[in-house]
């Protein structure tokens, strides 16, 4: 199995905050294309207006570190597993101390499960769900509730672990790429500490060790996830192009000559880490969140409670792949063992990146979509199938809102994260036109917070400079008035 080499590209400079996936505009010097390229920017106003039109904004640059979360890293229990892509709790308990939440929360996207957290802090009873295997565990460990006699047993199995000696028998694994993208010795390592964690018998012990080993993976490889996939970290981008370090040069200066011990050692850390966040009971609360791994176009068909405050962060529409950007993870850990697993559990997610098509219908049309769609230049767009995933994403959304509407109890809320994208010179302007999907459901829209401004491809910058007003992220707030 090969990573597609536009995964290695990707553009550096705008990693950070990069919400396009591919350079997809030559500019020219003659004055014709440049008319046309206002024409195009004119357009583009005049649907944005439309849009917004009875909307009221705030700007809400005091959660613009919230809503991207950079300090998950150090806040207790989220910092469990590397997920990159959540929010801070803090951004969640604001919403339901501001809304007075007392009812039922759910989070259709929940992720690492950070609007579960926020909830169960508040002793909220909440739903989550997800279709990545790895999110559903992560969130389920997070937020399962440890007593002193599940203490007890993590600590003895902590003791097993730190006696584990290495194996002489060789493991094998179904996913090719692991040779790139592991030294052999480590590789071997966490294969074996994989086989002794899956012995565990006590599962919520086995569990909390798993999500434990997962989340040093990465930090073990060859590789991380950047942008909108992974890279090797012996590749480097320099001025004069890449330059690749041979990998066992990289690695002798990498990792220490006790490869073995090396992993161990790291795994051992980790457990500790999430047993000083439990001793400390952090977030612990009666109400345990239900976390299920499922379609959220289906939620509807796993639970009829009805809810006062949803809130979630969706894909956003730009082409990053949850599942590409897990796929080491998810191969390790044994949730793909084939390329066609693979490929059908990309299928399975929110249509917002070309995997996630498979010949799905469009039923839902919207004009203001289409004069956009209307505006692309087609011959450089990176891929023919943009205009279905951008119609494919607000089909989505538009059944999502239908459902939430009508489970969502009279007087309450639903809280959305959303950041707007573009292709070939055209802003996909998420926020507004949920808004406006949200609003022929039967929505009131109360407000859209404009958390922070968000940069494209060096590529398109000059191009989309006089609407970089709309290259954002925002938290679209919604409410069921009757
Ligand atoms: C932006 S992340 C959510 C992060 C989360 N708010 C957190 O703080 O950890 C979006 C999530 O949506 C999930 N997802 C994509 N398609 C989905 C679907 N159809 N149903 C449920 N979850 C889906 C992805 O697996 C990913 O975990």
């Amino acid at each position: 199995m090969e990573i597609d080499e536009k995964y290695y590209n990707y553009h550096v400079d705008d990693l950070e905050y990069a919400i396009v996936s591919e350079p997809t505009v030559q500019y020219s010097l003659f004055e014709e294309d440049n008319l046309l390229q206002q024409d195009k920017q004119l357009n583009q106003l005049s649907v944005f207006r439309s849009l917004e039109k009875d909307i009221t904004f705030s700007l809400a640059h005091s959660f613009e570190n919230q809503v991207h979360f950079q300090q998950a890293h150090l806040t207790p229990v989220q910092r469990w597993f590397p997920y990159r892509e959540g929010y801070s709790i803090r951004l969640v308990t604001a919403f339901l101390n501001e809304l007075k939440i007392t009812g039922k929360v759910f989070d259709p996207f929940s992720g690492s499960g950070t609007t579960l957290l926020a909830a169960r802090h508040k002793n909220l009873q909440s739903f989550g769900i997800d279709v990545n295997p790895i999110s559903t565990l992560v969130a389920t460990v997070e937020n399962e509730r440890y007593n002193q006699a599940d203490i007890k047993a993590i600590n003895a199995e902590l003791k097993i672990l730190n006696a584990i000696i290495k194996s002489d028998k060789r493991f094998e694994i179904s996913f090719d790429l692991a040779v790139k993208m592991f030294n052999d010795e480590i590789l071997q390592t966490i294969l074996q500490l994989k086989k002794h964690i899956k012995s565990i018998e006590n599962i919520k012990v086995q569990n909390l060790f798993f999500v434990a080993w997962l989340s040093i993976v990465e930090e073990v490889s060859n590789i991380k996830k950047e942008g909108n996939g992974i890279k090797y970290k012996n590749r480097k981008r320099t001025h004069s192009g890449y330059l690749n370090i041979a990998k066992d040069d990289w690695e002798n200066k990498h990792f220490p000559a006790d490869k073995f011990l090396f992993v161990k050692n790291k795994l051992f850390a980790k457990i500790k880490l999430f047993l000083s966040d439990i001793k400390n009971d952090y977030g612990n609360s009666d109400k345990k969140p239900i976390v299920i791994h499922y379609d959220c176009l289906n939620f509807d068909e796993i639970f009829a409670d009805k809810l006062q405050f949803t809130f979630f962060s969706p894909p956003y529409c730009n082409c990053f792949d949850y599942f590409e950007i897990h796929k080491v993870e998810l191969w390790l850990g044994d949730f793909v063992n084939n390329k066609e697993d693979f490929k059908k559990m990309r299928e399975t997610g929110f249509r917002s990146n070309i995997s996630s098509l498979n010949g799905k219908s469009i039923n839902y049309k919207n004009c203001h979509l289409e004069n956009l769609i209307a505006l692309f230049d087609r011959d450089n767009l990176w891929s023919n199938k943009i205009p279905s995933v951008v119609r494919g994403y607000f089909d989505d959304m538009h059944t999502l809102l239908k459902k939430l509407y009508l489970q969502t109890q009279r007087g309450g809320y639903v809280g959305i994260v959303i950041g707007n994208s573009a292709y070939s010179g055209v802003i996909i302007p998420s926020d507004i036109l949920t808004a406006q999907i949200a609003k022929e459901i039967g929505f009131k829209v109360e407000n859209i917070f404009i958390t922070r401004h968000l940069t494209t491809s060096s590529q398109q910058k000059k191009e989309l400079e006089p609407l970089k007003e709309y290259l954002r992220e925002s938290i679209v707030l919604l409410k069921k008035e009757n």
